[in-house]
């Protein structure tokens, strides 16, 4: 296992099977009082910091509630790039270092820009550090932990991952959950994936030749999806990533985000109609947030028992538990 979490591409099967069993312990010693008064102890005496540029409520929420449950001291900083030194102009570069030198065993880390968190771990690498550094989402980068929680429910609810079908829809393009996603399922047997979204949003080509270089097989569909629902066993949607839409111009970006809400809402939502192609045993997943004005998976779809957005949330804590657990504790 590597030191710090950077890319789901560096997750190798053994770890995926190990932190896979411990998350399932932890979730049924959490299940029991007098068990998850143990939990307490694993990682008693430890210091997990927690640093956000970019807004989160499941993220931080589960790395923070999951670490009290291990019994850790938490630091958590919210709306770093409004409360930190970086209003004042310090650089990433040295927020690290100074976090560093305060000697926390874990620093979990959300930032607005791709390639930061690498570029944490080099510098963590090149001081010496022995703190282990997470990678929470890094711009239109990554979300590894985003993609163990994913493939967890995936094999928790299909038994298998291996020769899963699985369709990813939405804003494949500046979405970094669905990279994440699709890095991670490479690793696995005979899946199969199916990218359905418009043009301009499709998923990158870096993603593809990925893909094609691991021999897993894709298709890539737009408003005609409708027709591959029935032969998935996942499907997973995403919101439009209004805020990595930008322009120099306002009134240019603000015609480009309606225009793509516009086209996400006309032909890329998940409703009772699409809920009625799904296979009756397959499931509904969603990375939320949900964007409530576009509602990219209906109120409809959300209550179908093959919807398990909530349930993919709540495993996202037992799934970073098992992750803080194994970096410090072996
Ligand atoms: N919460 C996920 C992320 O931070 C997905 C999203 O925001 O749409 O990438
Ligand atoms: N899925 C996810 O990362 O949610 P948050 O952005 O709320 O953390």
């Amino acid at each position: 296992m590597k030191r710090h979490v950077i890319r789901s591409q560096d997750f190798t099967p053994e770890f995926l099977a190990r932190i896979f069993d411990r998350a399932d312990q932890f979730r049924r010693m959490m299940e029991h009082p007098a068990e998850s008064k143990k939990l307490k102890k694993r990682l008693k005496g430890r210091l997990i910091n927690v640093l956000f540029y970019e807004p989160s409520t499941r993220t931080m929420a589960s790395f923070v509630d999951g670490a009290h449950h291990l019994g850790a001291t938490v630091f958590c900083t919210a709306d770093a790039g409004l409360t930190s030194s970086t209003v004042k102009g310090e650089t990433f570069a040295h927020t690290i270092r100074m976090f560093n030198g305060y000697r926390p065993d874990v620093l979990v880390v959300r930032h607005k820009e791709e390639g930061r968190l690498a570029e944490g771990a080099l510098l963590l690498n090149k001081i010496g550090s022995r703190t282990h550094l997470i990678n929470a989402g890094d711009g239109p980068g990554q979300h590894p932990t985003q993609a163990l929680l994913d493939v967890y429910t995936l094999h928790q609810q299909l038994g298998s991952v291996d020769g899963v079908k699985i369709m990813m829809g939405g804003d494949l393009l500046n979405g970094r959950t669905v990279r994440s996603l699709a890095y991670l399922l490479s690793k696995y047997k005979d899946v199969h994936i199916t990218f359905a979204a418009p043009k301009q949003l499709q998923i990158g080509s870096d993603i593809l030749r990925h893909l094609d270089e691991h021999c897993t097989e894709y298709t890539c569909v737009g408003e005609d999806f409708r027709n591959l629902l029935p032969a998935q066993h996942a499907v997973y949607w995403t919101r439009l990533q209004l805020e990595r839409i930008v322009h120099e111009d306002i009134e240019t970006q603000k015609k480009q985000r309606e225009e793509l809400a516009r086209i996400q809402k006309d032909c890329f939502c998940i409703d009772a109609a699409e809920m009625a192609l799904m296979r009756p045993d397959a499931i509904l997943m969603h990375p939320l947030p949900i964007n409530n004005e576009v509602r990219e998976i209906s109120l409809v779809a959300e209550d179908d028992p093959r919807c398990v957005i909530f349930l993919q949330a709540e495993n996202g804590m037992y799934v970073r538990m098992a992750l803080l657990d194994m970096l410090v504790n072996g």
